[in-house]
């Protein structure tokens, strides 16, 4: 007679990580409100950054990769887990994810169930939605004829057409906010062509990116040439940076919130 585990579900939050320590408390503020929609079930952290994860043992901080934190949460008797994407984009970090995820379904002993939760933007509703909270987060703060200027990541995989196409959902609502990427399109330079075109002098710098780590500190601000908030006023535009991330937009943590629920719903 085949023995049936107790059923025992659990949450895998999956970040890219993070070495900055301000940056690491917006994991904390998206963790808070996850726990607030799913009170009872334990909730885990992964990071999909084996650089990150050094970086942070060095400083005497033991972090898990997803594969570790799995394999861990089958060992304490899970059999249910829903795993939650916090990338931006479905690029290399979230297809690893998946393989991941579906590698260790299934196994003697394992987890019966791993159900990922997609990242970010992944359907057209997510594009939709995440313009729309984006924009009027921003306008709390922002007069409407002042740009809010994106810096998103950039990937060579081929998920990066989600930032142009982000662009133009983003455009639909507000044609003063732009997205720009560091490694990818569109560049920083399509964006001030745009800013110089439309006559915009005054614009708000926001990392695109779940938390404002290292790529914030460095490429956006800071103290190293070539940074956006320089490059920005050398064409004569005035930013103002923001030192957050997509995480600590309560309304934009509530699409990554969704997208667990759904993929809690399928376990
Ligand atoms: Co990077």
């Amino acid at each position: 007679m085949v023995k049936h585990a107790e059923k025992k579900t659990g949450i895998l939050l999956v970040a890219f990580g993070t070495s900055v320590t301000e940056a690491q408390k917006t994991y904390g503020h998206i963790e808070s409100i996850v726990s607030q929609t799913f009170a009872h079930v334990e909730i885990r952290w992964a990071f999909t950054s084996a650089f990150v994860r050094k970086k942070l043992l060095k400083a005497g901080q033991h972090t898990l990769s997803p594969l570790s934190a799995l394999a861990q949460m089958a060992d304490e008797g899970f059999t249910h887990v829903a795993v939650q994407s916090l990338h931006v984009i479905p690029g290399y970090e979230y297809h690893d994810l998946l393989q991941i995820a579906h590698t260790l379904q299934n196994l003697p002993k394992g987890i019966v169930r791993i159900e990922v939760g997609a990242p970010l933007l992944s359907s057209h509703a997510d594009l939709q939605m995440a313009a729309r909270r984006l924009v009027d987060w921003s306008l709390g703060f922002r007069s409407s004829t002042e740009a809010l200027v994106l810096m998103g990541h950039g990937t060579s995989h081929p998920a990066n057409v989600y930032y142009p196409a982000f662009q133009h959902y983003l455009h639909q609502i507000d044609a003063n906010v732009f997205l720009g990427t560091i490694e990818g399109y569109p560049t920083l330079d399509d964006v001030t062509h745009q800013l110089k075109s439309q006559g915009i002098g005054k614009a708000w710098l926001f990392p695109f990116l779940t938390v404002a780590g290292d790529h914030a500190v460095h490429d956006m601000t800071g103290t190293e040439d070539g940074n956006w908030l320089q490059q920005l006023a050398k064409e004569g535009i005035g930013a103002h940076p923001i030192m957050q991330g997509l995480g600590s937009i309560d309304s934009v943590v509530g699409i990554w919130a969704m997208h667990l629920e759904q993929a809690m719903l399928k376990l």
